[in-house]
């Protein structure tokens, strides 16, 4: 058998891991979420998740990765046994990663298209009236959405293609910096506009009234999703550090990172809605729609666009080759695949499951007509069966295996090794068999209407 590849450095891995969790979820969907639930409170809620619930997943799945030396399932069959159930929820994240980045490449497909719009000059010709048409007439394109998510596809199949430390991490080392100083560009340039101060305030101003139930489920369920949890990303990231690194600590520098990048994200967007009088309660098209017209009624707006959008691919695609790993160590573990073999197999499956959901806004077939079945279309569809159903599943599997199935012996062993955190292992384990399988639990009853 093929030794396991290992990360290069211990900044490699952080970068790699944090490539993961920032995402189009930290600039796209943080923001969003946090206008549509009136900001403050909501963030605040959002913050507790992530500190209580995410990280102790976190340090859970990274754990389970590096002491299996494996991807998911092969995890689950070295700690439970040949033929355990709990080898399922390995393959239940083969299947999660299948379904969301074959829509999430979509989105970023849109973000592909936009930084090709913006460095070509076509966004700044254009009336605030013209966006939205600009947006939906893209959104229905079956051309220009296939188009890009196949580019984006064939993107994140070039890195993992490279392997372990000579392409994910390699290219983790490129696209985190330089994602770091594009946001910085453009936090400089949001504290000098006049809606600074207001966003300071929608974002850090406590105010509860706005906050409902449904409000903190969607921050416990975002926290998952933000942090890549759930799915064996992780995991799978785990499984190729060597045994004297610190797990807790990378965890909390890898949190501490994601959130940064979504908190910095709302003071890029906030303060340039607010600066031109827009809502910050304007769902899915902020960033494609409103940001835009911003864009092209700001000082330096040219310059400004191709960078925000660049961000956005960038953030994509670090995600997206982590989602594409686990697929890929899946088949090289289970078949003894050469790497080549499962990428390749691994993208091109991925990239036929997207087809729907790059067709949902501008076919019948997978937009309006499964739309009447189940009243969301195939894409949304794919988001809500992830986000709400199977990667909570897949992130109760792992709390519960960690906290009441594993061997103490092995979980404290590895907890240690490497890490100056001992203190916290009493607490982690706390949290992860009582707070976190209670969290995930009011998710589902929140799902099926109960809570
Ligand atoms: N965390 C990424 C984001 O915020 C998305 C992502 C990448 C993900 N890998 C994942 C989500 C694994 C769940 C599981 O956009």
């Amino acid at each position: 058998m093929e030794q396991r590849a290992h990360w290069g450095s211990r900044l490699g891995f952080i970068l790699a891991a944090a490539g993961s969790a920032v995402g189009l979820g930290n600039i796209w969907k943080f923001p969003y979420i946090t206008g549509e639930n009136g900001g403050g409170a909501f963030v605040v809620v959002y913050l507790l998740c992530v500190m209580l619930v995410g990280l102790p997943v976190m340090v859970a799945e990274i754990l389970i990765g590096r002491s299996t030396q494996g991807s998911p399932a092969r995890a689950f069959r070295t700690l439970a046994g040949k033929g355990s159930p709990w080898i399922s929820m390995g393959w239940l994240g083969v299947a999660s990663a299948f379904v969301i980045l074959s829509y999430y490449s979509v989105v970023a497909g849109w973000s592909l298209h936009f930084t090709y719009l913006s460095l070509t000059g076509n966004l700044v010709n254009l009336v605030p009236a013209e966006f939205e048409p600009l947006f939906e007439s893209m959104y229905a394109s079956p051309g220009l959405n296939l188009t890009w998510h196949a580019v984006f596809i064939g993107l994140t199949m070039a890195v993992v293609l490279g392997g372990v430390s000579k392409g994910v991490e390699r290219w983790s080392r490129i696209l985190m910096p330089a994602l770091f100083v594009m946001m910085l560009i453009l936090l400089a340039k949001a504290f000098t506009l006049d809606g600074f101060d207001r966003a300071v305030d929608f974002m850090f101003g406590f105010r509860t009234d706005k906050l409902t139930g449904a409000g903190a489920l969607e921050a416990l369920g975002h926290a998952f999703f933000s942090l890549s949890l759930g799915m064996g990303a992780m995991l799978t990231y785990g499984s190729y550090l060597r045994k004297d690194d610190d797990i807790m600590g990378a965890s909390i520098t890898i949190t501490a990172l994601d959130t940064a990048v979504a908190i910095a994200a709302s003071m890029i967007l906030f303060p340039i809605l607010f600066t031109h009088n827009m809502e910050a309660a304007q769902g899915p098209g902020l960033v494609f729609i409103s940001i835009p017209i911003a864009f092209s009624q700001m000082a330096g707006g040219a310059y400004l666009a191709p960078i925000f959008f660049g961000l956005l691919v960038f953030a994509a695609l670090t995600s997206a080759i982590s989602m594409l790993e686990v697929t890929t160590s899946s088949f090289i573990d289970g078949n003894s695949w050469s790497r080549k073999k499962a990428t390749l197999l691994a993208g091109g499956l991925i990239f036929l499951v997207g087809i729907p959901s790059a067709l949902s806004g501008g076919t019948a077939l997978f937009g309006s007509n499964i739309e009447g079945l189940v009243g969301k279309n195939w894409f949304d569809s794919f988001d809500y069966l992830a986000t709400n159903w199977m990667l909570p599943l897949g992130g109760l599997g792992i709390a519960v295996y960690t906290a009441w199935r594993m061997n103490e012996a092995i979980r404290h062993d590895h907890f240690l090794a490497g890490s100056k955190l001992r203190h916290f292992y009493k607490i982690w384990l706390l949290l992860l068999k009582f707070l976190v399988p209670v969290a995930i639990i009011l998710i589902f009853l929140h799902a099926i209407g109960l809570v």
